[in-house]
């Protein structure tokens, strides 16, 4: 991966805006990604799967492209079995309002949970009088897999995780999870928001039911989101809403729904978004996961040994580096997060998230009313990481200690 030529791509980059160290929230995206959004509108800003005239044709054909491209990615079969939503938490949502639960059904997820993956199970169990249970994470965030092996058994339902936590970090050890959930006749659920932008993630060999991505975290546009799901998974599911576009035909008194994906793709869709969702898996595939996968270890071990020696700082999640994925969140005594965040925003132009990072039970869990993140990417290089933790010490110093 040549970092210097790769940050060219990126215009927040070239002209200068700062460090930014927010990407587990949204990343920024390159020309290739702004240019296909771009040309959507320029050259074929009409509708795909409809109109038969040519630019619709066009835009029908980016359509099935773009499914391919995510097929190939993830090293799946079908293309079909991806279908396109406004974000991973749209896709969590059809997944657990459209599985066929009733009362006394049992949901387990992690206790770490973002709040998508919280909330709209927490809505089913009031609801529709589900019963929840939550398999533990340990201290630092890992998953506990001997403890989840020992509270699973034939009465769960549904085992909803998420694949790497956008708090500690985490990766969690989904292949095995899906295994033993598997294994009990589980329907396995996961959240891949914070994992697949940042690791090769082979559908293929972990073997979910569904699998749920945010394509602006992985640098394509805002408000694209992405439902995978195993054939005979989404033959079961129930879409969440229902209009033109995923029905076959209907009557005054009679309708016939489309496969997947269509009868999830209730209405016209974001075709600017769908352009620029295939441009995005390309240049992440031109870059390669593994390299950045790698590139945001190293970045994690540089933070790590950059901010060793600031006082009064503490790190949630993993000690070691090499377990935080790419987030790096902390706290400083003496300073909410929300200060540390505007005060190195001004301080040096650097740009990191703070708050409960809608993972409240979380930080509830950990008697905690906060943290400070600073996540990466692809296209930051040492240097943001230095200014960063240059930054904080010096923030630490000044403002730090005194509560
Ligand atoms: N879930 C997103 C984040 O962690 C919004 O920042």
């Amino acid at each position: 991966m040549d970092l210097t030529a790769l940050r060219k791509d990126f215009p927040t980059i070239r002209s200068g805006k700062g460090v930014y160290l927010d990407s587990a929230c949204q990343s920024l995206r390159p020309d290739k990604v702004i240019q296909a959004i771009v040309r959507y509108y320029e050259e074929t800003p009409s509708c795909g799967g409809r109109s038969v005239h040519g630019m619709g044709a066009k835009v029908s054909i980016t359509v099935d492209e773009t499914r391919e491209a995510l097929a190939d990615f993830f090293n799946t079969d079908d293309p079909d079995c991806y279908s396109f939503c406004k974000n991973t938490t749209e896709a969590l949502n059809t997944i657990a309002f459209g599985l066929p639960l009733k009362k006394g059904d049992v949901i387990m997820t992690s206790d770490s949970e973002h709040n998508s993956n919280h909330v709209p199970w927490l809505i089913l169990t009031e609801r529709r009088g589900l019963e929840r249970k939550y398999a533990k994470t340990t201290d630092e965030g890992e998953f506990d897999l001997e403890a989840f092996k020992e509270s699973m058994d034939g009465t769960v339902d549904v085992v909803s995780v998420q694949h790497a936590s956008n708090v500690t970090g985490c990766v969690m050890p989904v292949k095995e999870i899906t295994e033993i959930a598997h294994d009990y006749g589980s329907t396995v659920v996961i959240d891949g928001a914070q994992a697949a932008p940042h690791m090769k993630v082979d559908l293929n060999d972990i073997d979910p039911d569904f699998y749920c991505i945010s394509v602006h975290k992985m640098l394509g546009p805002s408000g694209m989101g992405v439902m995978y799901g195993r054939s005979d998974c989404l033959e079961k599911l129930r879409p969440l809403m229902y209009g033109g576009g995923t029905v076959g035909m209907t009557a005054y008194d009679s309708v016939s729904l489309m496969p997947h994906p269509e009868k999830f793709e209730a209405g016209l869709q974001d075709y600017a978004g769908i352009a620029g969702t295939k441009a995005a898996i390309e240049y992440l595939s031109d870059a390669g996961m593994e390299n950045i996968e790698k590139h945001d270890r190293d970045l994690m071990r540089r933070i790590s040994s950059g901010t060793e020696d600031i006082d009064g700082l503490s790190v949630l999640g993993p000690a070691n580096p090499d377990r935080r994925g790419s987030v790096f969140s902390f706290n400083i005594d003496g300073m909410s997060p929300h200060d540390i965040a505007v005060i190195l925003d001004e301080m040096d132009g650097i740009m990191i998230r703070s708050g409960l990072h809608c993972a409240h039970s979380l930080f509830q869990g950990k008697k905690l009313t906060g943290s400070a993140r600073a996540s990466v990417y692809l296209y930051n290089n040492n240097e943001d990481i230095d200014r960063f933790c240059n930054a904080l010490r010096q923030a630490a110093e000044i403002f730090g200690g005194k509560s």
